[in-house]
């Protein structure tokens, strides 16, 4: 069988649309015409590295291996069933190790996916991307981008190269789920190990197993089962979901965030160091339900008195809700690094006092 494989660049259409082009050399789009069946929905892929495409040496190595080794057009080769669920299309976005994920590239990668999004020839969106932040990314994701079609963000926890690696499947249910009528209208969706989760509330809980991606309280949307998704409710969104436009938020204006640790003893200075070193939040990863050292506490207020420092806290337990206190906000249900990009969507967008009490505690 012939098979044309279709390079376009995909500059031109894009920056029409857009004040943004795209990053240059990084974006390719990818496109098997003798495969292309019309009574498929057209899926996109836009890969950003991670272990779905990593490389290691030897079949048994699962660890300390090259993380985005493959590009995408590997990826969607070396599962030809995608094909049968889809017509799939490779952007290649970026190709590194999640941890070098930043929230500029954030900004960058959400507008072309709502920009595809908005094309009526595309039924679906996946993103390729590596676990340590995936979380991250498909939180920014699912608070950034408005559209009744599903997005589905996937990983692997095996390099392509290791024995019973999980990338392939991984990424046929990712695609399979992206192309379901029945996956619309959820958010930002996780898909790896047979589940579908919220984007919302989902973390990473196991460092080095395929069964990592959970959301202990609020629980999976679905499964896969025989490759098939399986909803167990009826469409709907996390309760208090924000929308944050960010189509003309320039890099500068997303702004520093940082994130503290809550232990016995924790040393007060570094809320000063991190506001030195140009943060305008802190989120306080606190002990049990938020809470923080007395110390701490006259830090923290001395900082939103004098700098207008702005302060949400979180917890670094596993699950449960931080409510409202005297000191800053709590954030609900989310964990802190959700709670930093809430909190720095939130400042870029100029929000005040009330609209941060309602936006995290309500
Ligand atoms: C985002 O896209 C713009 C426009 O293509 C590019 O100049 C910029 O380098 C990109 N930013 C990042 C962090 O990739
Ligand atoms: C196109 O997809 C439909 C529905 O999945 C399937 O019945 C048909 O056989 C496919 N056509 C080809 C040429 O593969
Ligand atoms: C699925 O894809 C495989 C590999 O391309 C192909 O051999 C098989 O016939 C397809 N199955 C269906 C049901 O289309
Ligand atoms: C899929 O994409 C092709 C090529 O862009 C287009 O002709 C077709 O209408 C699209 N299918 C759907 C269901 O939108
Ligand atoms: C987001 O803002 C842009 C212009 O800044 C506007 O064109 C677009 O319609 C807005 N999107 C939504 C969903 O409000």
């Amino acid at each position: 069988m012939v098979s044309v494989k279709l390079l376009l660049s995909l500059g031109a259409s894009l920056a029409l649309a857009s004040p943004i082009s795209p990053p240059p050399n990084s974006l390719l789009l990818t496109r098997d015409v003798a495969q292309f069946n019309a009574s498929h929905p057209n899926i996109t892929i836009f890969a950003t590295g991670g272990t779905i495409a990593g490389s290691a040496g030897s079949s048994d190595q699962t660890t300390g291996y090259q993380a985005g080794a493959l590009g995408v057009d590997i990826l969607i080769k070396a599962v030809p069933q995608l094909w049968n669920v889809s017509n799939p299309t490779g952007v290649q976005f970026a190709n590194v190790g999640s941890s070098e994920i930043t929230p500029a590239i954030l900004l960058n990668l959400t507008r072309l996916v709502q920009q595809e999004l908005d094309k009526p020839e595309c039924q679906g969106v996946v993103v390729t991307h590596g676990t340590d932040t995936l979380e991250e990314t498909a939180f920014f994701l699912d608070v950034t981008l408005r559209t009744e079609k599903p997005v589905v963000v996937v990983g692997a926890m095996r390099p392509a190269t290791a024995i019973s690696a999980d990338g392939p499947i991984n990424l046929l249910e990712a695609v399979t789920v992206a192309a379901s009528p029945a996956a619309r209208g959820r958010g930002v969706m996780v898909v790896l190990n047979d589940r579908i989760a919220s984007a919302y509330y989902t973390t990473k809980t196991q460092a080095n197993a395929p069964d990592t991606f959970k959301s202990y309280e609020q629980g999976f949307l679905g499964y896969l089962l025989n490759i098939k998704p399986i909803f167990y409710f009826s469409p709907a969104l996390p309760v208090g979901k924000p929308y944050f436009n960010v189509t003309e938020t320039a890099a500068e204006l997303l702004p520093q965030v940082d994130i503290l640790y809550g232990y016995q003893g924790l040393d007060p200075k570094l809320a000063a160091a991190a506001v030195a070193g140009g943060a305008r939040g802190l989120v306080c990863t606190g002990m049990g339900a938020g809470s923080w050292t007395a110390p701490g506490q006259q830090a923290l207020a001395r900082l939103i008195t004098e700098h207008g420092t702005a302060v949400v806290f979180s917890r670094r337990t596993m699950d449960g809700y931080v409510g409202s206190r005297q000191v800053g906000y709590g954030a609900g249900f989310l964990n802190p690094q959700k709670a930093r990009y809430t909190l720095m969507l939130a400042l870029s967008a100029g929000y005040g006092d009330e609209q941060m009490r309602t936006l995290f505690e309500s």
